[in-house]
């Protein structure tokens, strides 16, 4: 019987990830390690919080001692690695955060993970969730497969490229079964507004500006939460061990485009007349080390496991407007407090 422990499980994608587990695998025990950092919200767990087979701890992955008390307590049978600094502009404003929980909690988790399986390291795995950004910038053409070399720019995608050569040498130099996945940008509910489109979704609420870095013509490739839970999912069970997926939407879009799509779709569920929310657009100051593009070729893991996305962006940011229009007391809980320092400080200079 496996006994998973999943950090970072309160965050955005790691709530969606409890959820997944601890609803599809009544059999698995699901303990769902974090350190409610300004990310980490159990409100995001309410409606599982109470199911038999979900535990909560609340601990901070650098801290040894306490995570060899986890393994310890629950018997801690395989591992999936989600808790991290993830914020491209806080790494800007404080990298060595971004050492501490995405370098040194990552190779403390192994560490504990390499002392209590020892053993018999075959009847365990070790599961990183990672991000596509570890594979740089690319230009108009070309995507992003599992053989592209690391070339990360920014402190964030630093910091989770070591972590995910952390992972590889232990599986290299222990024989600790490990899988890494790298996915692109998600989106959905649950997504704290200070990244961009959650972060347009509340400034259009609020009548607010809608600051577009740069020119507005950065790429992304965007992929709806739940599909990257089902993703992880298959991999955690399928995924040959050793290996590298690459999870993604094929599904780019320039940043202001998408801006534009969002400000139609909102204008339309307000009820405000058409091209409204648009006037709110404003271009402000770039984000130094802006990477101009990034996108995936998600054909390994269509091949090998089936994993294909579920629904179209459309579905996926309709459900999502929906899901924020719907949770006003969540978004007002998390843009209160600290959420307001953080962007008069990251916005004031515009
Ligand atoms: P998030 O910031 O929403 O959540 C991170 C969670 O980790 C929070 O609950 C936070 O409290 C917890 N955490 C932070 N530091 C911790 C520590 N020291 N100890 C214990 N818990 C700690 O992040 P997210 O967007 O849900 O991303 C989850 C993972 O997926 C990250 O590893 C990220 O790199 C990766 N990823 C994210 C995206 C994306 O688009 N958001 C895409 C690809 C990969
Ligand atoms: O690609 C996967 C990565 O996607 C994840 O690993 C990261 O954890 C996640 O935060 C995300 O990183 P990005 O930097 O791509 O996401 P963000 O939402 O911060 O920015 C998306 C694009 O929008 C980027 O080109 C910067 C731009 N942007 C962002 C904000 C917050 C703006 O133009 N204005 C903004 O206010």
């Amino acid at each position: 019987m496996k006994t998973i422990l999943i950090t970072g499980g309160a965050g955005f994608i790691g709530s969606h990830v409890v959820r997944r587990f601890v609803t599809k695998y009544p059999e698995y025990t699901i303990v769902n390690l974090d350190a409610l950092t300004y990310a980490g919200n159990l409100e995001n767990l309410e409606d599982i919080e109470n199911a038999a087979n979900y535990k909560f701890e609340k601990a901070d992955i650098t801290d040894r001692e306490a995570m060899s008390n986890v393994f310890d307590k629950y018997g801690i049978t395989d591992v999936v690695h989600l808790a991290a600094e993830s914020h491209v502009d806080r790494s800007i404003l404080s990298p060595m955060d971004f050492v501490y929980t995405n370098v040194i909690g990552t190779v403390n988790l192994l560490e504990v993970a390499k002392n209590k399986w020892k053993d018999d390291y075959s009847t365990h795995l070790f599961y990183h969730v990672s991000t596509d950004e570890v594979y740089g910038a690319l230009g108009s053409e070309g995507l992003f497969t599992e053989e592209t070399r690391y070339d990360p720019h920014s402190p964030y995608s630093a910091s989770k490229a070591s972590s995910d050569h952390f992972v590889r040498a232990y599986h290299d130099t222990y024989g600790i079964k490990v899988v890494v996945s790298n996915c692109s940008n998600n989106y959905g509910p649950y997504h704290f507004p200070e990244k961009l489109i959650p972060l347009m979704i509340n400034n259009i609420i609020n009548n607010k500006p809608l600051p577009v870095y740069g020119d507005g013509k950065y790429t992304r490739d965007w992929l709806f939460v739940k599909d990257h839970a089902i993703a992880i999912d298959l991999i955690f069970h399928e995924g040959t061990v050793g290996g590298t997926y690459n999870i993604g939407g094929f599904n780019e879009w320039k940043n202001i485009d998408l801006v534009h799509l969002l400000c139609d779709q909102m204008d339309e569920k307000l009820g405000r007349p058409a091209g409204t929310s648009k006037q709110l657009i404003t271009y402000v100051k770039d984000r130094p080390g802006h990477d101009r593009r990034y996108a995936i070729d998600a054909g390994k893991i269509n091949r090998e496991l089936g994993w294909e996305p579920s629904v179209t962006f459309e579905q996926g940011l309709s459900e999502t407007i929906d899901w924020f229009l719907a949770n006003k007391t969540w978004l007002d809980n998390v843009t209160s407090g600290a959420y307001a320092s953080y962007y008069d400080n990251q916005y004031a200079s515009n």
